[in-house]
Order: C-alpha cells, then structure tokens, then sequence
C-alpha cells in the first residue's frame, strides 16, 4: 500500500516508518522539522534510524493547505497515518495557538484532503490524556473524556470529535489511537526518560511533580508500533483503541530503575502538581487485544536498560543536547 506518515521525523512516526516499509509498504513522509525540539534529532532519525530504506520525504506544514494538496494530487494515498502533532502537555500552557494550528487546522486539512482525494482510511494519533483526571482506573474507549485538563487534550479531543464527522458525512473511515506515556530509543527530549537521565548525569535535582504520587501506564515503542500496524492491517468504519501496557509505574518506581541502570541516584525535588497533568494513565487495552490482537510485550525494565544504552551512546559527544 501507498501511505502517507504525518509526523514521520518525529519519535513514534520514524519507527512506524521502519516498520510499515520492512513490511513492504510504500511510505511517504510529510514533516516540517519544527524546533520545539532540536531538528538535529529529526534529521538524525532519518539519516541513521532510516539509514538504507526507501520512502519519499516533503518537508512542509500540515497547516499549509495548498502545499499539502500537492501531495496529494501527485500521490495518490491508499491510507493515512496522521502522527503530526504539536505534542506536549506543558508548552501548552504557553504557546496555545501553535497547537491551533498544528493539531486543529492541520488535521482538518488532512480530513478534507482525505475527502477531495478519496483516501479511505485514515488512521491517527490521540492521547491517553483526554481522559484527564479520570475518575474510572483503567481507562475505557468509552469513559468520560469530555473534560479536558489541558489544552493539549482538548486539540486531541477535538481531532477525534473532527474525524468521527467526516466519517459520518462522507464515509471516511477513521481510527483514533490514544497512546499512554510512549518510551523508547529516540524519543523526544521533553519525556520524562530522557528528562530525569539528563538530569542525574548532570547532578542537577529531578523534579518529581505531584510529590511523586503520579503513575504512568510507560509503554514502549515497539508495542505502539505493532498497535499501528495492526490497525494499517485492518479497515474500521470508525474506532478509537487505547494502545498502552496497562500496567502502570509509580513515578518513585520508575526513577529507581533509571537509577538502577545508570548506575547512579538522583537529586530528588518533590513538587507539586503542575497545571494540566493528570494524577495518573492507565489504559484498559482489552478492545485492542479483541479487534487488533494487540498484545504489549516489552517489559518496563528491558525498556529501561535499552534506553539507558542507546541515551549514553547517542548523546555522547553532544553536550548541551538531549
Ligand atoms: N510520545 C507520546 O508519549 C505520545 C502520547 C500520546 C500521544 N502522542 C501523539 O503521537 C504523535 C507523535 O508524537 P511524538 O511523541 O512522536 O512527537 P514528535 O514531536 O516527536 O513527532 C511529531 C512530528 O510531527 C512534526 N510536526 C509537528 N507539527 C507539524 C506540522 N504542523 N506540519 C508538519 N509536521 C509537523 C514534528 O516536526 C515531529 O517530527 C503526536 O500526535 C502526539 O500528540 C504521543
């Protein structure tokens, strides 16, 4: 099949690109290499984690409708997975128009792109995080997420609510996959992994928000890909999974395996809570494991001692990155 990645230079998107092409599939790439983080990494990701494989690369804005319609005109996509995003639940808080237009407009460009091209299915990223401070632990499709803690979430919500729409109204056939807290080897530098690691190496303290009282449901790349690529195996009239591990870390545990596998303790600062982070993730995946046979592998500690490696080895002599 011909598929388009959003967001292919990004954490989850290049590895779902390596995989999607080992499984033959023609790839197209459309990216705009923004600097929220250092677009070194991106470039890195497609220089080295792409290193011999074959796919087309756009570098421009999902927000730039006609840009993005020359894609679509000249290739011609059997499916779309849409990982493009202004991700980030903090810088948020801060630079609200920036995920206007990345997560809202950029995906309604893609929708009525879809729609005008006949593209069939269109596969894309949402958040564990519109669940917000859930008061139903695991975290269900159907559980309430209509009361968004940040804005992140509500861009993401509004992704979902824009999808199912255009599903209704034109038989477009969607998928909205809610990722819980993703981790693995080049990922972005503003998760929390590579944020404590940086930290410990440097001396500095760690800050520990919610007074180490939060836990996240880590899940590791590689399960997340194998979520995606079932879901690119399948054709839905319009679903939304939660692709997480369901077995969720208390933040104090999850610092200590860091440790552990640094060979080094941290400077703990306790904090409190931060405006829009929710207490806890943890997702009910038995949707995905019954329509997708989705089965999360990767066990929190193996995650761990890979990351450690791969962080010392590619940061190594890049001081003042990562
Ligand atoms: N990493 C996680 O834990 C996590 C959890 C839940 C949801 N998600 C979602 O998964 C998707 C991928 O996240 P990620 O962690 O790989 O983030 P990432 O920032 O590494 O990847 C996103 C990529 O999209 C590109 N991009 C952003 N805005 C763009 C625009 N307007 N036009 C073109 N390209 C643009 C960026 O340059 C980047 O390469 C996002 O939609 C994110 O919201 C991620």
């Amino acid at each position: 099949m011909k598929i388009l990645v959003t967001g292919g230079a990004g954490f989850i998107g290049s590895h779902t690109v390596k995989k999607l092409i080992k499984l033959g599939h023609h790839v197209v790439i459309v990216d705009n290499f923004n600097d929220y983080y250092d677009p070194r990494l991106k470039e890195d990701r497609i220089k080295i984690l792409l290193k011999g494989l074959k796919f087309k690369l756009y570098r421009l804005d999902i927000a730039d409708y006609k840009k993005l319609e020359k894609v679509f005109k000249k290739e011609r996509f059997d499916k779309i997975i849409h990982l493009a995003a202004q991700a980030g639940v903090r810088y948020s808080l801060t630079h609200p128009f920036v995920y206007e237009r990345s997560n809202i407009l950029g995906t309604l460009n893609l929708l009525e792109l879809c729609r005008h091209y006949k593209v069939r299915d269109f596969i894309f990223a949402s958040t564990s995080s519109v669940y917000g401070n859930s008061r139903q632990y695991p975290c269900r499709e159907d559980s309430r997420t209509d009361q968004p803690i940040s804005l992140y979430s509500a861009t993401k919500k509004a992704d979902e609510v824009l999808a199912y729409a255009y599903h209704h109204l034109y038989g477009l056939r969607c998928v909205a996959l809610r990722f819980f807290n993703v981790y693995g080897i080049w990922d972005r530098p503003d998760l929390a992994l590579p944020k404590f690691i940086r930290n410990i190496l440097a001396d500095k303290p760690v800050e520990i928000y919610g007074r180490g009282q939060m836990s996240r449901d880590f899940t590791h790349i590689n399960d997340i890909v194998e979520g995606i690529v079932a879901v690119v195996r399948k054709s839905f009239k319009y679903e939304i999974f939660n692709l997480g591990r369901s077995h969720p870390e208390k933040l104090m545990d999850f610092i200590k395996m860091i440790e552990k596998y640094l060979g080094k303790k941290a400077k703990k600062k306790m904090m409190p809570m931060q405006a829009g982070d929710v207490r806890a993730t943890w997702a009910d995946v038995s949707k995905a494991r019954r329509l997708l046979g989705y089965r999360p592998k990767v066990k929190i500690r193996d995650g761990i001692r890979e990351y450690v490696e791969w962080y010392r080895e590619y940061y190594k002599n890049k001081t003042g990155r990562g």
